[in-house]
């Protein structure tokens, strides 16, 4: 294959799935943005569309017109589409901290949300992440609205709930969780726990938020390794690659490239099939929106930059994947 291809192209040829996370917004109104998911792309996760916060604008009604655009985007496209995400302690809806409710309607809620959300696109999504950050930094249950409601159970009831609804493949997903560490181990015990108790759980994503800290690749890869053996599909979730402001090196872009690259060569050893980055290109990155985030890191952690030009990290995934 020459060097002309696209990365979809010479990922789609040895089995790999490279995705990026949409917004609606972006898709609607920016030609170079849509192109480019179109052409260099096979798989694609809505960035917020299918969180519960933009989903749910009153307690008893739903919102789905960014997350179908999304969805039927991806489908039109041949691509594999990532669910993101059924329960989450962030991005609640508005109504959400008013609402007096007790135990038993709380978990009638989230049960009826995952069984409409996950109900919907059971033709169209292929993978969800049913649960997502779980785990406090220490590595104990992270106290939230659902683990206050029901304890750890909310878990194992998220993911049978989704397993009635749809054939999709059922993830856990969770940031800081990318190598061998104190909260990786703790999630290994967790999903462990899950399995011990026949949860209708698939896999894990790993995050792979690398902002500032670039752990070792061959402790990614063990720790790939150790969730595959417990029987998980792992995949590469929400990728970007950013330094700390301030102490980023002067060839960034290349440092960059050999993270991803180095990352992308972890997958191909272990077969781990999936890498989505966060965003498209640099100028829509998560890192843009916040105010602090710039104080603390370079701003541009993805493989195309603002005008959608692709990086050296470009290349360095389409050399990796056409040798590696
Ligand atoms: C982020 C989105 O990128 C932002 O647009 C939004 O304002 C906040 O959430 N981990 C996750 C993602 O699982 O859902 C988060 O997405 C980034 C961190």
């Amino acid at each position: 294959m020459s060097n002309d291809s696209s990365l979809k192209e010479v990922a789609t040829d040895r089995g790999f799935r490279i995705g990026a996370t949409l917004n609606a917004q972006s898709l609607r109104n920016d030609p170079s943005y849509w192109k480019t998911v179109r052409n260099e792309f096979n798989a694609i996760t809505p960035e917020n569309a299918l969180k519960m916060g933009p989903l749910r604008p009153a307690r008893n009604t739903y919102d789905f017109t960014d997350a179908d655009a999304i969805v039927d985007f991806g489908r039109a496209n041949d691509m594999y589409v990532r669910g993101h995400t059924l329960v989450w302690h962030n991005q609640l809806p508005n109504w959400f901290q008013a609402w007096e409710y007790t135990d038993e309607q709380l978990e009638t809620f989230l049960r009826d949300h995952i069984h409409t959300v996950a109900g919907r696109y059971r033709a169209t999504v292929d993978a969800w992440d049913v649960v997502n950050e779980a785990v406090a930094d220490d590595g104990t249950l992270r106290e939230t609205v659902w683990a206050d409601a029901m304890g750890e159970k909310y878990l194992d009831r998220a993911f049978r709930w989704a397993s009635e609804v749809t054939d999709a493949t059922l993830y856990y997903n969770d940031y800081g969780a990318d190598a061998v560490n104190e909260k990786s181990d703790s999630i290994y015990t967790l999903l462990s726990n899950l399995l011990e108790r026949d949860v209708p759980i698939d896999g894990i994503g790993l995050q792979c938020h690398f902002l500032g800290d670039r752990p070792a690749p061959e402790s990614i890869a063990e720790n790939i390794r150790r969730f595959q053996e417990l029987g998980l599909d792992v995949q590469i979730t929400e990728m970007d690659v950013a330094f700390t402001a301030g102490d980023a090196p002067d060839d960034r872009c290349q440092e960059q490239a050999a993270y991803y690259r180095a990352i992308a060569e972890a997958c191909l050893e272990t077969g781990c099939d999936t890498l989505v980055q966060w965003g498209v290109n640099d100028a829509n990155s998560w890192l843009r929106q916040f105010k602090d985030f710039p104080e603390r890191y370079t701003d541009d952690p993805l493989l195309f930059d603002d005008n959608c030009d692709p990086k050296p990290a470009y290349h360095a995934l389409t050399d990796t994947l056409i040798d590696g």
